[in-house]
């Protein structure tokens, strides 16, 4: 494998590598770093069957895993899964006939992790979880084979953004989603920022901009963004850094579909209408879709704002609560 970052995002990014990320965490893996341990919220029922000493070199900025309504038998990859954290808590989730893959470059962090899943395959009775050493710009996994892609405040530690979604959208089968959790600079980080290897290790010099963030994953043609800003996290030079979590779908308007029957959704409120992929929805009125479309509107996060109905069924999905954006 090789270390150095060719295809730098910004000039000032050539000055930090791959290599310079590595030896941070390598350093991290073997003495916890308090300083790089953002407040998340895992669910405490999540974490009972993981060892203690992956908790305690936990360096995430959010738990994407607990928010991604994981169903049994799905196939989740997390990206710079250091510890494994979320990989063990997503192992619970997909259960035996699902399977979990963490990609991290840094051995001292696979070391860890892969001497921990053990541990957890005892505790969770089966064995579903396998870290592989690799990057993120180049992800050890085969094309379109992935349900879900995680990753927890680690995008902004690559020196090549657009390759790693890229990687994403690959390796994610038609309909997958993206769910990422990472720090995001409410402006562009300044050259002499990005050039200092220690802030860029501590994920804040790395970070984007929500909009170069949002532009990565739509010229990587992923849809459905949905946007959730958690917290401030810190604020360096006068320049305040907050943790996101974002979500998108591989989501083809365009495919050839073998089933091109219509279903309807009907946007259940609370505002008067919504616009979702350039289409208006008006609450209470039904509005024709194709089955992909449904599916994507029944998933997870979605789920309680549409009601979809399938007149060959006529009888309409399940229907409620949680609220959030669409664009
Ligand atoms: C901030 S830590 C987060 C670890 C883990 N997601 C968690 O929540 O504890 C970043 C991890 O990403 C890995 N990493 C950073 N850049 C990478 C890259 N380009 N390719 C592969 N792994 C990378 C590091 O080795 C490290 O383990």
């Amino acid at each position: 494998m090789n270390d150095s970052s060719p295809q730098a995002d910004k000039t000032s990014d050539k000055n930090i590598s791959r290599a310079d990320v590595k030896d941070f965490y390598s350093e991290a893996a073997v003495t916890a770093q308090d300083n790089l341990c953002c407040p998340t919220e895992y669910d405490l029922s999540d974490l009972s069957h993981i060892p203690k000493e992956v908790t305690e070199i936990s360096y995430g900025c959010g738990s994407p895993v607990g928010r991604a309504g994981l169903r049994e038998g799905e196939v989740m990859v997390d990206l710079g899964s250091g510890g494994g954290i979320d990989c063990f808590i997503a192992a619970k989730h997909v259960g035996e006939t699902g399977q979990v893959f963490g990609i991290d470059m840094t051995d001292e962090m696979l070391d860890i992790a892969r001497k921990n899943a053990s541990q957890v395959v005892i505790n969770l009775g089966y064995n579903n979880i396998e870290f592989k050493k690799g990057f993120l710009e180049d992800i050890p996994i085969e094309d379109t084979s992935v349900d879900l892609v995680t990753s927890n405040c680690v995008i902004n530690l690559s020196t090549n953004k657009n390759a790693v979604f890229k990687e994403i959208h690959r390796i994610l089968k038609h309909n997958g989603r993206f769910l990422i959790a990472d720090i995001i600079s409410e402006i562009e980080v300044p050259e002499e920022m990005r050039i200092n290897k220690e802030l860029w290790g501590e994920c804040i010099s790395g970070a984007l901009t929500l909009k170069e963030f949002l532009d990565h994953a739509s010229n990587n043609k992923f849809n459905g963004l949905l946007i959730k800003k958690d917290y401030l996290w810190k604020e360096v030079a006068n320049i305040k850094f907050y943790s996101y979590t974002i979500e998108g779908f591989k989501y083809e308007t365009n495919r050839n579909l073998p089933d091109s029957r219509s279903v309807f959704a009907t946007y259940a409120g609370p505002f008067d209408s919504v616009i979702f992929q350039g289409t208006t929805f008006p609450i209470s009125i039904p509005i024709k879709i194709d089955k992909f479309t449904a599916e994507l509107l029944s998933s997870h996060s979605y789920k309680g704002q549409f009601i979809i109905t399938d007149p060959e069924i006529e009888k309409p999905t399940e229907i409620n609560t949680e609220s959030s954006c669409c664009d």
